[in-house]
C-alpha cells in the first residue's frame, strides 16, 4: 500500500476545497482493499473512504487516513428474458456506468444521468433525480466489514433505503467498504419516467412523442447542464440541503401564505422544494469573494475559486437561519460536512 503524507485533497473533492490529509492512499482492486483493512495504519487512524468526493465539504485538514476507491470494471453477471444484471466496481465513475447501460439499451439508470460521483457511493446515499432513486434498480452489493474482514452481500431490505439515506449512513456507518454493486436493468419494455419537472415539456419541444431511454438521457443531461454547475469548472457538491418533509398542516399554513410554494406529496406528508425556499428567502445568486449560491439553482452552494470550506459552511448556516425565520422550517444539509 503506497502511502502519501500531508496530501492535498483539492482534486479529490468536487467543491475543490484545498485541505490536506495526514495520510492518503488509493485502492485499485478488491485485493488492495483487503490489504488496506489488515494494515495497522488504516485501523488506528481516523478513516475517510472517498469515492468521487462529490458529496463532501471539507472545513479543515483531515487528521487521519483518506482512502480513494479506484477499483474499476463493469460486467454482466446474469441475464434472463427480461432483465440484465450489471455489476459495477465501486470505483467506476457513476455516469460512465449510466452511459454504458443506455448505449446497450439496458433501462433503469437513464434518469440518473450526469450525477457526479462513483458507483460505490450510490447506494450509501440512495442517489436520486428526476423521479428515480437507486433503490428502484438496485439488486445487491458486496462489501467487506473493515473490523472483521467478513464479506457480506446486501440486498434491498438489508440496505434500508430512504430519501438520500441507507443503513450505511446509520447503524452500519463506517463499518463497511463497498466492493461492487449489481443493478437489475430492463432489456426491453422500458419504464419511461417523464413525470418529474419539465421532462415532458422538453420532449414536446423536441417533437418526441415516444421517448427512448437514449432520448431521456439526452434530455436530462441538457436540463442538468443548464441548471447545475459543471463539475470541474465551478466547485460544488450538488444540492447542499435536503428537500424538507413537513406535516400536511404545516404545508397548508405555508401554502396559504405563499401560494407559489413548490411541493410534492410524500406518503402522508409533503416534501417542499428547498431550492424554492432559499430562492424566496433572497439567497439565489448571492456571492461574496469566492463562495456563493448558484444563480440558476439556489439549492447549490459553490466555490468559484479559492473559497475556504468554513466560508461555504457559514453561508449554509446563514441560509438555514433565514429559512427558519421566514418559513419556520429547519433545513438539513445533504452534503457531509467534515
Ligand atoms: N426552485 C426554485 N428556485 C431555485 C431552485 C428550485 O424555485 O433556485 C424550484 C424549481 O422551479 C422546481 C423545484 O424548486 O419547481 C424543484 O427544483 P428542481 O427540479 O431543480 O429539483 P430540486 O428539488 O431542487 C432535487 C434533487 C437533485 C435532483 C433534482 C432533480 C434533492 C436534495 N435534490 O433537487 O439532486 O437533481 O431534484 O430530480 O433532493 C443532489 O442531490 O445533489 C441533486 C442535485
Amino acid at each position: 500500500m503506497e502511502k502519501h503524507y500531508n496530501y492535498s485533497l483539492k482534486k479529490l473533492n468536487t467543491f475543490n476545497i484545498d485541505v490536506k490529509a495526514k495520510i492518503f492512499t488509493e485502492v485499485n482492486s478488491t485485493e488492495d482493499i483487503e490489504a488496506l483493512i489488515s494494515d495497522d495504519t488504516f485501523l488506528v487512524n481516523e478513516r475517510l473512504v472517498l469515492g468521487g468526493g462529490s458529496n463532501i465539504l471539507f472545513t479543515k485538514d483531515f487528521d487521519g487516513i483518506v482512502v480513494k476507491i479506484a477499483n474499476k470494471g463493469i460486467t454482466v453477471v446474469d441475464e434472463d428474458q427480461d432483465f440484465v444484471y450489471v455489476k459495477a466496481e465501486a470505483g467506476e465513475v457513476w455516469d460512465d456506468l449510466v452511459d454504458y447501460c443506455v448505449m446497450n439499451n439496458w433501462g433503469g439508470l437513464e434518469n440518473l444521468s450526469l450525477i457526479p460521483g462513483q458507483v460505490g457511493a450510490s447506494p450509501i446515499q440512495n442517489i436520486g433525480a428526476y423521479g428515480v432513486e437507486i433503490k428502484d434498480v438496485f439488486h445487491s452489493l458486496l462489501a467487506v466489514n473493515i473490523f472483521s474482514g467478513e464479506k457480506r452481500e446486501f440486498f434491498p431490505d438489508d440496505c434500508r433505503f430512504g430519501y438520500r439515506d441507507s443503513v450505511f449512513k446509520n447503524s452500519e456507518k463506517g463499518n463497511y467498504i463497498i466492493f461492487s454493486v449489481v443493478f437489475k436493468l430492463k432489456k426491453h419494455k422500458h419504464n419511461i419516467n417523464v413525470d418529474y419537472g419539465n421532462i415532458k415539456d422538453e420532449c414536446a419541444k423536441l417533437n418526441i412523442t415516444n421517448p427512448s431511454i437514449q432520448d431521456i438521457r439526452k434530455i436530462i443531461c441538457s436540463i442538468r447542464n443548464a441548471k447545475l454547475p459543471e463539475v470541474g469548472e465551478i466547485g460544488s457538491a450538488g444540492s447542499f440541503f435536503k428537500n424538507p418533509v413537513v406535516d400536511y398542516d404545516k404545508f397548508v399554513e405555508l401554502k396559504s401564505k405563499f401560494p407559489e410554494l413548490v411541493s410534492f406529496p410524500d406518503n402522508d406528508k409533503v416534501k417542499l422544494a428547498a431550492g424554492w425556499l432559499i430562492d424566496k428567502a433572497g439567497w439565489k445568486g448571492f456571492r461574496e469573494g469566492d463562495y456563493g449560491v448558484f444563480p440558476t439553482q439556489a439549492l447549490v452552494l459553490v466555490n468559484y475559486g479559492n473559497a475556504k470550506g468554513m466560508d461555504v459552511f457559514s453561508l449554509g448556516m446563514k441560509i438555514i437561519e433565514k429559512v427558519r425565520d421566514m418559513f419556520g422550517i429547519e433545513l438539513e444539509t445533504e452534503v457531509n460536512v467534515l
